[in-house]
């Protein structure tokens, strides 16, 4: 059985005020165990300080992107090792914003993943097709290559205990997410697709839909059997949306 993962991106929102107010929102709603995964993916300046909110509660720090290198002469990077030493285990990467306005390529991305799982990070790999992809009927030949990139570069296993969030350009902040049906085929898709090469891999693989989700529309998707949570972007920078959502995941 798959655990479902409900992650919040918080992208270039917030402050230390909106950190604060957030975090112990969640902490007061989400105080029993939950039955799904819950992470927050802070801007990486605040995450040093929304570890220490989140003191002793079960909700994950995440990061929203990592350097390909450990150290070095990279100015305005930051490395998976600084990331852990505080307190990151998930780590969202290939983020088709950072695909449109970084121009990361799905190998340099596939490096990103290798140096999460050296590190022993989990890769939260963000994949999907832009809308003229979608209506080409391209689908599932770009979310094929995304994800073969990271097999061609590292072997099927690197899934093992990774996590990849399906979202599709087209629904990313544009309030018009993937119906169910529609996210469920693409999620079965890349499921398959995994089995090709392993079975056991593809079985315990999480694979979160992302794009437009919100506290109305999450608990039909996550009746779908393929889809294991959400990445959530606008709903995850307001308490009762993501409790909401959290919910619908459990
Ligand atoms: O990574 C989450 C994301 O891109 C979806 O954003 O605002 O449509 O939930 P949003």
């Amino acid at each position: 059985m798959r655990k479902p993962l409900v992650m919040g991106n918080w992208k270039l929102n917030g402050s230390i005020d909106m950190a604060k107010n957030l975090v112990e929102g969640l902490r007061k709603e989400l105080s029993t165990e939950a039955a799904c995964d819950i992470a927050i993916a802070p801007p990486v300046v605040y995450l040093d300080f929304v570890k220490h909110q989140l003191g002793g509660s079960n909700i994950i720090l995440g990061a929203q992107d990592v350097d390909v290198n450990l150290s070095g002469a990279y100015t305005g990077e930051v490395s998976a090792t600084m990331l852990k030493e505080v307190g990151v285990t998930h780590v969202i990467i290939g983020h088709s914003e950072r695909r449109t306005y970084h121009k990361e390529s799905d190998e340099f991305i596939a490096k990103k993943f290798g140096i999460l799982k050296e590190s022993g990070l989990v890769p939260v790999l963000c994949i999907g097709e832009t809308e003229a992809e979608n209506e080409a009927g391209q689908t599932q030949s770009v979310c094929a290559r995304q994800i073969d990139a990271v097999i061609n570069a590292l072997g099927v296993e690197a899934f093992n205990g990774a996590v990849i969030a399906y979202e599709p350009v087209w629904a990313i902040g544009t309030g018009k997410s993937a119906t169910p049906a529609q996210a469920q085929a693409v999620h079965k898709f890349i499921r398959d697709h995994i089995a090709k090469q392993d079975a056991k891999v593809a079985e315990q693989v999480i694979i979160q839909y992302g794009g437009s989700v919100n506290d109305k529309n999450a608990a039909e998707l996550f009746t779908q059997p393929d889809i294991d949570g959400a990445l959530v972007g606008g709903a995850s920078l307001k308490v009762d949306a993501f409790t909401a959502i959290v919910r619908a995941a459990e």
